[in-house]
C-alpha cells in the first residue's frame, strides 16, 4: 500500500457525494489524468506493527479482484495510506467516479418507471457482478440500491463491498441506522450465512425495480421478518434454523401469497425467478450463476426490447 508523502495533491475534492455510514465519500478530480474519481476514506487503528492484518488482507483482496477488470464491479484505481498519529492511519480508496447509484437511477426514471427490458438488462448485469464476486468467495453482505452504481450508459457496477472487517471496527463507534429492508431471514435471525445473502437482497431489488418502492420495509428485525412472512409465508418447522434463539412460534402461521399481488408488472418467468431468490432456506435459494441461466433471461420477446 502506498504511503502518501504529502508533497503533491493528486486528488482535488469537488463535492461530497455520500455521507455514508463509515465516513464521507468525495467526488474529486485526479489532477494527473483530469478524470473524476470517488474517494472513500476509512480510519483504522494502528499499533507498533502498523496496519492491522485484517485491513491489509481486505485491501489486498480488493486489489486482487481488481486485476480481473470485471465490467460489473466498480474500478479501484488506487489505495493510499496516510499516517495520522501513532494510533491512527487513514486509508483512502480511489474509485472511478460513476454518475449515480441505483437508488437515484430508479428515482429519476420517468413514470411509469423502467421498461421490462431495461429491468432485465440491469438484473443480468447485477447477477454477473455477483457471480464474479461469489466465484472469488467474496460476499457483498450489504447489497441495496445505494451500493449499486449505474453509469450514464446504463452499466451496472457493484460498490461498497469487501471491507467488512475494517467497517466492523467503525460500526461499534458509529451509531448509524443500517437498513434492514434487504436483509435475508438468516441474517435477521442471526443464523450462519454465506453467499446466498446477496441473492435475497437481489430479489428485493428485482421487485423494487418494478414496484418503484421497496418490497419489505421493516422497522426492526422482528418487524422485517414479519413483513417477509406476509409475502412468502411462514416457512415449515424443518426449514427454521436450529442455531437461533428466536422461535418460529413468535410468528403467525401465514400462507404464501401470489408474488404478483406485490409485483403486478412482472412477467411469469420473472415471477418464477423472483420466488427462487426470495426462498427462505439459503440452501434452496438459487445461486447467481443459476439465476443467469433462468428462463427469464432467455425470453426472446423482452430480449429484443432490451436491444431497441
Ligand atoms: N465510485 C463512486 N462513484 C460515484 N458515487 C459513489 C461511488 N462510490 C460511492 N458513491 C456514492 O456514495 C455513497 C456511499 O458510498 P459507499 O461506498 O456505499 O459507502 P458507505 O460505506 O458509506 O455506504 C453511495 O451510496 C453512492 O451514492
Ligand atoms: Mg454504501
Amino acid at each position: 500500500m502506498a504511503m502518501a508523502h504529502g508533497t503533491r495533491v493528486q486528488y482535488e475534492p469537488v463535492a461530497e457525494i455520500g455521507g455514508g455510514a463509515y465516513g464521507t465519500v468525495y467526488k474529486a478530480r485526479d489532477t494527473e489524468s483530469g478524470q473524476f474519481v470517488a474517494l472513500k476514506s476509512v480510519r483504522v487503528q494502528t499499533d507498533q506493527n502498523g496496519l492491522p492484518s485484517s485491513t491489509v488482507r481486505e485491501v489486498a483482496l480488493l486489489r486482487r479482484l481488481e486485476q480481473f477488470d470485471h465490467p460489473n464491479v466498480v474500478r479501484l484505481m488506487d489505495v493510499c495510506a496516510t499516517q495520522r498519529s501513532d494510533q491512527e492511519t487513514k486509508v483512502t480508496l480511489v474509485f472511478e467516479h460513476v454518475d449515480q447509484d441505483l437508488k437515484t437511477y430508479l428515482e429519476r426514471a420517468p413514470a411509469p418507471g423502467l421498461s421490462p427490458g431495461r429491468i432485465k438488462d440491469l438484473m443480468k448485469q447485477l447477477l454477473c457482478g455477483l457471480a464474479f464476486l461469489h466465484s472469488n468467495r467474496v460476499m457483498h453482505r450489504d447489497l441495496k440500491p445505494e451500493n449499486i452504481l449505474v453509469t450514464s450508459q446504463g452499466q451496472v457496477k457493484l460498490a461498497d463491498f469487501g471491507l467488512a472487517r475494517i467497517y466492523s471496527c467503525h460500526m461499534a463507534l458509529t451509531p448509524v441506522v443500517v437498513t434492514l429492508w434487504y436483509r435475508p431471514p438468516e441474517v435477521l435471525l442471526q443464523s450462519s450465512y454465506a453467499t446466498p445473502v446477496d441473492i435475497w437482497s437481489t430479489g428485493c431489488i428485482f421487485a423494487e425495480m418494478f414496484r418503484r418502492k421497496p418490497l419489505f420495509c421493516g422497522e426492526s428485525e422482528m418487524d422485517q421478518l414479519g413483513k417477509i412472512f406476509e409475502v412468502v409465508g411462514l416457512p415449515p418447522e424443518e426449514e427454521w434454523p436450529t442455531d437461533v434463539t428466536l422461535s418460529r412460534k413468535n410468528f403467525p402461521p401465514l400462507m404464501a401469497r401470489p408474488i404478483t399481488d406485490f409485483v403486478p408488472e412482472i412477467n411469469e418467468q420473472g415471477a418464477q425467478l423472483l420466488l427462487k431468490m426470495l426462498t427462505f432456506d439459503p440452501l434452496k435459494r438459487i445461486s447467481a450463476l443459476n439465476a443467469l441461466e433462468h428462463l427469464y433471461f432467455h425470453d426472446e420477446e423482452t430480449l429484443i426490447e432490451t436491444k431497441s
